[in-house]
């Protein structure tokens, strides 16, 4: 496995390798848990060489303490990521990715990026589009791969390749959830043993919704899962909304053959988990 810290040396290796090669990127921010290791293992499949990057991407931090507090465990992702014979890792500083200029570029992602996240996480989808446009402009890879787990997030970069004309093919994978149910999250490492005890609460609402949604109206659905969070002392809900896939517009009434998920953030102390479900 070869690791480069450079942008002109990560390029030259990929050019070198890629003549007639399919390659495959899974861009990551490290602190790896299976989760991740899933997406490398299908990327693994379905390329000839896999690219991983590890970068605290810090425009995508509205908080300065999350930054700061976001778990960094290279040397355990190195060998995780040798583990699952990942070909190339990419891992720059800051300064190498965006030089002295620590800065987003603006998208307009048609409306997406003011959904949900985009109302609690001022700025947030700016500093993604920027990393993962520069990332994937350094790696030049057929396919990506993004979980579910960040649906908004997989979205807004369908979005963006979409409206950037960049040659690149978005995998959404499937969320990869702890026994209990609890979405795999680099975040989790942060729990207490309390709060990591209350936290497959949120994936048990989530289910129960999907079975309430088919029988009782979206508004009614929200109300239940509201109730039931007001009856959990280590849990604050931040929202649960139930939205159209595409537009990830709240919804009023279900329209038939719309494709709808349900979309949920909760405080566990001052971990923030979000969570979705298909229904
Ligand atoms: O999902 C993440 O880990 C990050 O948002 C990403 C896509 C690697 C961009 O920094």
């Amino acid at each position: 496995m070869l690791v480069f810290a450079k942008i002109k040396s990560v390029q030259q290796k990929i050019n070198s390798l890629k003549k007639g090669a399919s390659i495959g990127f899974v861009p990551t921010m490290g602190a790896l848990h299976k989760g991740h290791l899933s997406l490398i293992k299908q990327a693994k499949k379905e390329n000839d060489i896999v690219v991983v990057s590890i970068f605290v991407n810090p425009t995508q931090f509205n908080k300065q303490e999350d930054l700061i507090n976001y778990p960094k465990t290279i040397d355990t992702d190195l060998s995780l990521l040798k583990s699952v014979y990942c070909d190339l890792v990419f891992t720059p500083t800051a300064e190498e990715i965006y030089s002295n200029n620590i800065k987003s570029q603006v998208f307009d992602f048609d409306g997406l990026e003011h959904q949900m996240e985009g109302k609690f996480r001022d700025g947030h989808f700016n500093g993604v589009g920027t990393i993962v446009k520069r990332l994937f402009e350094i790696v030049t890879p057929h396919k990506a791969y993004f979980g579910e787990k960040d649906f908004q997030q997989l979205q807004i970069i369908r979005k963006l390749v979409q409206k950037h004309h960049i040659p690149v093919k978005i995998i959404g994978c499937d969320i990869f959830r702890e026994n209990d149910g609890l979405a795999m999250s680099s975040r989790n490492s942060r729990l207490t043993e309390e709060y990591r005890n209350a936290s497959p609460f949120i994936y048990q609402t989530l289910k129960k919704a999907k079975i309430k949604f088919g029988t009782i109206s979206a508004h009614d659905v929200v109300q239940w899962v509201e109730n039931e969070f007001k009856n959990q002392p280590l849990l604050e809900l931040e929202y649960f909304e139930i939205a159209d896939e595409a537009t990830l517009q709240s919804i009023k009434n279900k329209e038939p053959k719309q494709k709808y998920r349900a979309f949920i953030a909760v405080f566990a102390g001052k971990i923030r988990l979000i969570d979705n479900i298909s229904l």
